[in-house]
Order: C-alpha cells, then sequence, then structure tokens
C-alpha cells in the first residue's frame, strides 16, 4: 500500500415527502450525527478493487469478476456502488491502479437512514483525495448519485445530496437543488428501528405498481404531500413543533395509503405518541425500516426513546449533522 485519503459523510432522516421526491415533489430531509467513514489506499495489484464494511460485508474485485471475502451474496448487491463509484472516479483521474477501501460505520443499515447513499458520497471524496484532488460539493454528489442508481434505480438524489451538504433541506429533484431551511429553535428528534430490514429499490418499484393501478389517486396523494411540505416548511421556520407534529401524522396517513407502512411502524408510532411525541412517521423507504418522531422537548425525546427500547426496538436521540461531507 502507498497513499490514503479518508472521507466522511452524515447518515440522513427525511421528515417529509419520501416516495413522493422520487416523481418531482419536494421533501424535506436532515442530515443527523450518524456517520460512513471511509479510509481509501492505493494497492500495487493494479487489476484488483477490495472493499472491506466493518457490518461484516467485505468482497473483491478484480478482472477475473467478483468474489464475496464477508457476507456472501448481500456482499455484493451492498458493494457494487462502492465499486462503480471507485471506478468512476479512476476513470475520470485516467489513473489505473488497485485500490483497497475500509468502511466503518455507526448507522445501521437498510432502516431507511441513507446509509449506502452516504457509503457512495464518502467513498466518491476518499478516492479522490488520494489522488489530491478535491472535486466540488456538486460533482461529487453527480457521482454518488449515479452510482446508488445500480442498485436504487429511480433514486430522487435526495440521499446523495443530504450526505454531502448536510443540514435541514428542502430538496426538490425537479430542479436538481435544494434551500437549506432556517429552523426556529431545535428539532428534538428520535429514530426507533423496526428491525425489519428494506429494499428501497423494491419499495419503490412497488409504488410505481401503485401508481399505475391508481393514478389519480397517486396525483391527489402527491398533491396532498406537497402540500404537507409547504405546511411543515413554514412551520419550522416560525418555530410551530405542535404543528409539525400533525403534518407528521398526516404524512404518514398518506404513506400508510401508497402501501409501504408496517403494522411494526403503527406499533412503534403507538409507543411514541403514548410517550408524548408530537408526530411519527415512516423516514425514508419505509416497508418495515424505522420510525423518525418529533418531541417538544429533549427531555421528552429521551423519554420516547427509552420507552421504544424498554418494547424491544433499537431507538436512539439524533442531532441535526451541520457539516456533511468533510
Ligand atoms: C429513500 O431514502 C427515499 C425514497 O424517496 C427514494 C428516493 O428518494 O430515491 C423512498
Amino acid at each position: 500500500m502507498t497513499k490514503g485519503g479518508r472521507a466522511s459523510a452524515p447518515a440522513k432522516v427525511i421528515l417529509f415527502g419520501e416516495h413522493f421526491v422520487v416523481y418531482g415533489n419536494p421533501a424535506i430531509l436532515a442530515s443527523i450525527n450518524r456517520r460512513i467513514t471511509v479510509d481509501a489506499r492505493t494497492i500495487d495489484k493494479e487489476d484488483k478493487i477490495v472493499i472491506r464494511s466493518d457490518i461484516g460485508l467485505a468482497g473483491e474485485y478484480s478482472s477475473s469478476g467478483f468474489k464475496a471475502i464477508e457476507g456472501g451474496t448481500e456482499a455484493r448487491s451492498a458493494l457494487d456502488p462502492l465499486h462503480s463509484a471507485i471506478t468512476q472516479v479512476l476513470v475520470a483521474r485516467g489513473k489505473r491502479t488497485g485500490i483497497k477501501v475500509a468502511i466503518s460505520s455507526d448507522v445501521p443499515p437498510g432502516i431507511g437512514l441513507g446509509s449506502s447513499a452516504a457509503a457512495c458520497v464518502a467513498t466518491v471524496a476518499a478516492v479522490n483525495s488520494l489522488f489530491q484532488k478535491k472535486p466540488s460539493r456538486h460533482k461529487i454528489c453527480e457521482m454518488a448519485i449515479e452510482s446508488e442508481r445500480l442498485i436504487h434505480k429511480n433514486s430522487s438524489g435526495a440521499d446523495c445530496y443530504i450526505s454531502t451538504f448536510g443540514g435541514l433541506i428542502h430538496y426538490s429533484s425537479k430542479a436538481k437543488g435544494f434551500k437549506e431551511i432556517r429552523s426556529k429553535g431545535g428539532l428534538a428528534l428520535v429514530v426507533a428501528s423496526t428491525g425489519v430490514r428494506h429494499s428501497t429499490g423494491d419499495l419503490v418499484a412497488g409504488v410505481m405498481r401503485f401508481k399505475e393501478r391508481n393514478e389519480s389517486l397517486f396525483q391527489n396523494l402527491a398533491k396532498q404531500a406537497a402540500d404537507i411540505c409547504t405546511q411543515a416548511q413554514s412551520a419550522m421556520v416560525s418555530g410551530r413543533r405542535d404543528k409539525l407534529g400533525t403534518l407528521m401524522n398526516e404524512n404518514q396517513a398518506i404513506l400508510r395509503q401508497i402501501g409501504v407502512s408496517h403494522y411494526k411502524v403503527d406499533d412503534l408510532i403507538d409507543i411514541c405518541g403514548k410517550a408524548g411525541a408530537l408526530g411519527a412517521k415512516i423516514t425514508g423507504a419505509g416497508g418495515g425500516g424505522a420510525v423518525i418522531a418529533l418531541a417538544a422537548t429533549k427531555q421528552d425525546s429521551a423519554r420516547i426513546a427509552a420507552r421504544a427500547r424498554a418494547a424491544g426496538y433499537e431507538s436512539f436521540e439524533v442531532e441535526i449533522d451541520r457539516k456533511g461531507l468533510i
């Protein structure tokens, strides 16, 4: 091994607008204080790319194909986007070298917190830094979206945007851009996991089938979801947390109608509500995954997380990350 490069990107929560964002609707997202860190090294074997993640997935790509080192078939689908990210950078930089990448994460995977987008963003940045290159954040984000599309071909790009730029944002895939939201007061947020892992690509495909069969209902729900986003943005700016909680519940009712909820999501939402949450909903693709709950105060969020844990669900409070990719 010769040179080294490192980058780190945050996970995310979607507060409003998931799924509909794939069809050009707005969404409100926040990056959170959980991260994926990528260390990249060049290695002598020119045709080899080795990727190892501390969540038990590892594999080696060479001219003779892919070999799983750890994690079997799951390794391939999780690592392919990262392999694509690395080769994109090598092609862009005109380099022919072997690369070894080590990923460390404190983001629970497969529950909607954007771990694969964060891994793509950090990998693009870490491999670029190996060649003393620092492309713009926009360029890094574009490359990460292209890699993510290997596993989720209809990606709205929202996850890569929030992971690259960080903060609390209003994202529009139609306008290909985002605006920072300056919320009044902090947001006391809790993430609770159903423990049911999902494939974002499969859930997005399921919603597409729902849309095809129920076009006018879907358009109507999309309009309601867009309206909720607009109201949520102004509730954040004016610090009306009760209103924000109500809007989260309304957004969840829409997600239920398009078929991405789960009985464990309902159970968690019930637990959070009884523990004092102002509102709660799926965050990300759903189908199980994680729930995001809003509390009035930090004391309340600590209680909500504790109640969810007491009921057997992994749960933790989250802070909004302001740094994005570093
Ligand atoms: C996944 O985190 C969010 C979805 O809206 C998909 C996407 O935006 O690409 C479900």
